[in-house]
């Protein structure tokens, strides 16, 4: 059954009422939100750890247990920090924008909240360049917030002062990494950091620090109004709540929809997307998490659970749930290939695997496309991706190495027809 209208947090995501601070306090937004700080700070975070939530920015990290890294007490006098990762660069991904422009309110009072319970001083969010009419909105309902003291000094009259900033970002992939996120928060070239020291002991300014994903903050507030057992209602054991999920590719109306976690793909993408273009049979493959996790055969995803758990299951991941559906007119090789360029051009450069191994990826990934390879590269370039894979600083290696590793796991005959109908000897054969 999909989910009822009822059950939706995401009440204007498609933009039908306006943004503003009104129209919000009509959906239910910013009403006591006293009442609900009042609960304490120790049982917001129970709360949100009972609701089962994972983190919605890609690694599913359970979001009440992050919050309680942070320390109860500032031991020197540091102040602690939140900061809301709201870059949204992975490919496919386009949730965060829709919250931010159609329900800003949401985010900014699951910021105070959130902040709270973790005991930070302020919130920073920190939004992709690119998103200017967004990012204009953001300013726009931050002020409306100041303005009615929901935020600042004694924020909606609750004695807590606590500050909400926007930090636009200069349109690089790599920034959405938390640690990369920091460091151009504070004026740096966004790079990743070695951890340890982690943000919750050492983040902004040297000071605790908590990253979250736009989605996982703006639900915080409709799970305390609603409570952790409404939320966890949804979805299966370790897989709870809903999701935005966002549906592009070819499918007859690719959307962004809120939806049950678990929902199986096909009813997801009957019910929604209008089918897939051409019909069932017509489906080649899913990159069902945003560009970054591996793809999966029709087959195998038609009757998959999209969560955590079920994706992984099938050697691919939820990520950002940004569903992208390829029907069998794709070029499936030319596809992962532009994917490596991706990591290659997005690559920050400071760990030797992932500088050069995402440029060679690329090259060798283009050299398949066309066919110009020996049979032996496909299982060289798979180990030249399993050296990249958990060698590096940050997660980008990984990035580029697992939608490789999927097209090779699944595609190989269409690799290996490309490189016979371009007939060249094999590099065993070259060397009799
Ligand atoms: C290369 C790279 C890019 C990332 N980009 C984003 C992003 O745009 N948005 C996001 O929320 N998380 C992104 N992440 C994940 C963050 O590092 C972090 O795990 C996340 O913001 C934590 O939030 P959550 O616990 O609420 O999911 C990225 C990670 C990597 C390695
Ligand atoms: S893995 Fe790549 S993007 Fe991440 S720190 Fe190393 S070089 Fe930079």
């Amino acid at each position: 059954m999909a989910l009822q209208d009822k059950d939706r947090i995401f009440t204007n995501v498609y933009g039908f009422q306006p943004w503003n601070l009104a129209a919000a306090r009509q959906r239910g937004d910013w009403d006591n939100t006293k009442a609900l700080m009042e609960r304490g700070q120790d049982a917001i975070i129970e709360e949100i750890k009972a609701s089962g939530l994972r983190g919605r920015g890609g690694a599913g990290f359970p979001t009440g247990m992050k919050w309680s890294f942070m320390p109860k007490e500032s031991k020197d006098g540091r102040p602690s920090f939140l900061v809301i990762n709201a870059d949204e660069s992975e490919p496919g991904s386009c949730k965060d924008r829709e919250i931010i422009r159609h329900d800003p309110h949401k985010l900014i009072e699951g910021a105070l909240i959130a902040g709270y319970a973790m005991r930070a001083r302020a919130a920073y969010i920190y939004i992709r360049g690119e998103y200017i009419r967004e990012a204009e909105t953001l300013f726009a309902a931050v002020q409306e917030a100041y303005d009615a003291g929901l935020i600042g000094k004694n924020a909606s009259g609750s004695g807590y002062d606590f500050d909400v900033f926007v930090h636009r970002g200069a349109g690089a992939y790599i920034c959405g990494e938390e640690t990369a996120m920091i460091e151009s928060l504070e004026g740096k070239k966004g790079q990743p950091r070695l951890k340890p020291p982690f943000p919750a002991g050492a983040g902004l300014y040297g000071c605790p620090t908590t990253v979250n994903n736009v989605e996982s903050i703006a639900v915080a507030p409709t799970i305390l109004r609603r409570g952790a057992s409404w939320f966890s209602s949804f979805g299966r054991e370790n897989n709870k709540g809903t999701k935005l999920f966002q549906i592009s590719g070819h499918v007859n109306r690719p959307c962004v929809v809120e939806e049950e976690m678990s929902i199986p793909f096909s009813e997801l993408i009957e019910k929604h997307c209008g089918g897939i273009r051409g019909g069932k049979d017509n489906l080649l493959a899913v990159i069902p998490g945003g560009s970054s996790v591996p793809l999966v055969p029709a087959a195998e995803i038609w009757d998959a659970p999209m969560d955590f758990d079920g994706l992984r299951a099938l050697g691919s991941g939820l990520g950002t749930a940004a569903v992208i559906v390829m029907d069998k007119s794709t070029d499936i090789v030319r596809a992962i290939s532009r994917l490596s360029y991706f990591y290659k051009h997005e690559s920050c450069g400071q760990c030797t695997p992932c500088r050069e191994g995402t440029g060679w990826m690329w090259r060798v990934m283009e050299r398949l496309r066309t066919g110009d390879a020996d049979v032996e590269e496909i299982d060289m370039l798979f180990n030249v991706t399993k050296q990249v894979e958990g060698h590096t600083i940050c997660a980008l290696g990984d990035a580029a190495a697992w939608p490789i590793q999927g097209l090779i796991r699944h595609f190989r005959p269409e690799i290996e027809r490309r490189i016979a109908e371009n007939a060249r000897p094999a590099l065993s054969e070259a060397a009799e």
